[in-house]
């Protein structure tokens, strides 16, 4: 098939690709899967998830990983709405895994961020945040679970403005408090939505539209309240911007009830509208790639054993330009090597279609794609290199190691392999050896997803010893030379041949950084630096 300019142009301006990110507990997946009933993906809330798929503790999030619930393992759903199609793309959602979850940020054009009514902006929050502005992500904000007693809405705003710096744009504004919603006040209409819930949530919940006067004479005081609250944060008689949206100088805000699919439809209906399309995509260069050029693509996951009979290895890549069909054969950007697409699909739940044709913000599922990592690029025809990922500094280190000298080669293959899908960091030295890596996580969960992949997909069982480091850094080999001949720090180096410097605490890094400034200079933004200062 022959995919003209126009053609690309107009799959891609009705494409919305997004993930729902959240601290735990906030919602996530209740609201991913009312997006879904909404849109008429699935019929009842619960088909996906199920009960036993919320996350929450250590054993629930490993029961997932076995259970393979669409949280950890299918990346993306895609599903129409009219015209129009959405694909929502999964986040891991506790802090341990937030390096994946800012992967996944790099294949999305906006976010939902969820904030609990009743918590306001919670640790991993304001990290979630960062990441969006880092990205350049704009921003939607939904205040979740107003069925239930919370914070005062105009204080939680203050809180986004005052931690964020974002004004907030409301698109609805509730109508009674936190715990007594009676409904949700549009705020450009004058009119107000009532809501009849059904049963458990399950579904679709009823709305029927009151005016202003209806409202006013049901619900004087509440309504009246309502339209005074969201009037105070009316700019100059706007009540929206999309400049301001798109920009991140504001974030359109919204209430909801996801358990009882309050406020999911407004909310579906403004992505359509008003959410950015897919746009040219920076290169490595920074010259942004014409959504119109040859097809190109950006491995941003990748996940092994998704399906335990068959024991494969799926890259997930977001289309960034071009058509994408299932046949072609692309180019590895990394290894200049053709790489065939005969395997290409997309999953759903734990379904698995066959993708034939995808266009920019698609995200395909590349079946056995031993030699991709996240970050790489594939493209066609003309060449493209997109940037690829810095990986996360690591805070906890723990030498790995298998107890069973038979099993010494399925160990290296399983830990090289694990590297290389980003689940965890290896670091080799001569001193240690190979089956004795170091391996760097940032957060200690990851350390789980090791010892059970490990188990479960290459038959070694690993044990770990502790190591008292903190921080590490990328070195270049002056500095490793260096480096290497104290004993306040320990020099090792990934598989890429990158040399790492790992020290115990920030101060030991501030030692040597005053022996050797030159050799460890802070990268920009470095928090090491000014906690240390701000401590002395
Ligand atoms: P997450 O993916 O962000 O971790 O959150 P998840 O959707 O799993 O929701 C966490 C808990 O919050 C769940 O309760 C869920 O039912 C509840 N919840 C989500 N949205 C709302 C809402 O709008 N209002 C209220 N009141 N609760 C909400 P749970 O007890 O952990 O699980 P379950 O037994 O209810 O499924």
């Amino acid at each position: 098939m022959e995919a003209d300019t126009k053609q690309i142009l107009q799959q891609a301006l009705s494409r919305r690709t997004i993930a729902v990110i959240s601290h735990p507990d906030a919602g996530k997946s209740t609201l991913s899967e009312a997006l879904l009933l909404h849109s008429n993906a699935i019929t009842e809330a619960g088909a996906i998830h199920g009960k036993a798929g919320r996350r929450g503790t250590v054993s629930d999030w490993m029961e997932m990983e076995k259970a393979r619930g669409i949280s950890v393992s299918s990346a993306v759903l895609q599903f129409t709405v009219g015209d129009a199609i959405v694909n929502l793309v999964d986040t891991p959602g506790h802090a341990d895994f937030s390096e994946d979850t800012f992967r996944v940020l790099a294949a999305v054009d906006a976010v939902i961020m969820l904030i609990d009514a009743a918590k306001g902006m919670e640790a991993q929050t304001m990290k979630l945040f960062e990441v969006c502005k880092a990205r350049g992500l704009p921003v939607i904000t939904v205040i979740n679970k107003w069925d239930r007693p919370g914070q005062d809405a105009l204080e939680l705003v203050d809180e986004i403005l005052t931690r964020t710096g974002m004004r907030s744009m409301p698109r609805n504004w509730p109508v009674g408090d936190s715990g007594h919603m009676l409904g949700l006040l549009n705020p450009e209409a004058m009119t107000m939505n009532r809501y009849t819930r059904a049963p458990g949530g399950a579904k679709k919940v009823l709305a029927e539209k009151l005016s202003a006067e209806t409202a006013e004479a049901e619900y004087p005081l509440e309504f009246q309240t309502a339209v005074e609250e969201s009037s105070l944060l009316e700019l100059e008689d706007q009540f929206y911007d999309r400049e301001a949206f798109l920009a991140q100088e504001a974030t359109p805000l919204f209430f909801a009830s996801a358990v009882q699919n309050i406020g999911v439809e407004e909310l579906l209906h403004f992505i359509m509208e008003q959410g950015p399309p897919p746009q040219a995509r920076p290169d490595a260069e920074g010259t942004p790639y014409e959504l119109t050029s040859d097809f190109s693509g950006y491995v941003f996951k990748v996940q092994t054993g998704m399906d335990k009979a068959h024991r494969d290895r799926i890259a997930f890549m977001r289309i960034c330009s071009g058509v994408f069909e299932r046949g072609m054969v692309a180019t590895h950007a990394q290894s200049g090597k053709p790489f065939p697409t005969k395997y290409s699909q997309q999953v759903f739940g734990r379904d698995r279609t066959t993708v034939d044709t995808a266009w920019p913000g698609d995200v395909v599922g590349l079946v056995n794609a031993s030699t991709l990592r996240p970050g790489d690029t594939l493209h066609a025809g003309q060449s493209v290199l997109f940037p690829p990922f810095k990986p996360f500094a690591p805070e906890h280190f723990r030498v790995g190691k298998t107890g069973d000298a038979s099993k010494h080669k399925q160990f290296r293959k399983g830990i090289e392999q694990l590297d290389r899908e980003g689940v965890i960091q290896v670091f080799y030295s001569e001193r240690r050896g190979q089956q004795r890596p170091v391996l760097g996580a940032v957060g200690p969960m990851q350390f789980e997803v090791v010892s059970s992949r490990m188990e479960s997909d290459f038959g070694a069982a690993v044990s770990f010893d502790a190591l008292d480091y903190s921080v590490a850094r990328d070195i270049d080999d002056e500095a490793a030379a260096i480096l290497s001949e104290r004993q306040d720090c320990e020099v090792l180096y990934r598989n890429d041949g990158t040399p790492v410097a790992l020290f115990r605490d920030p101060w030991r890094l501030r030692t040597v950084q005053r022996d050797h400034p030159h050799l460890l200079p802070d990268p920009p933004g470095s928090a090491t630096s000014a906690s240390v200062s701000a401590r002395r």
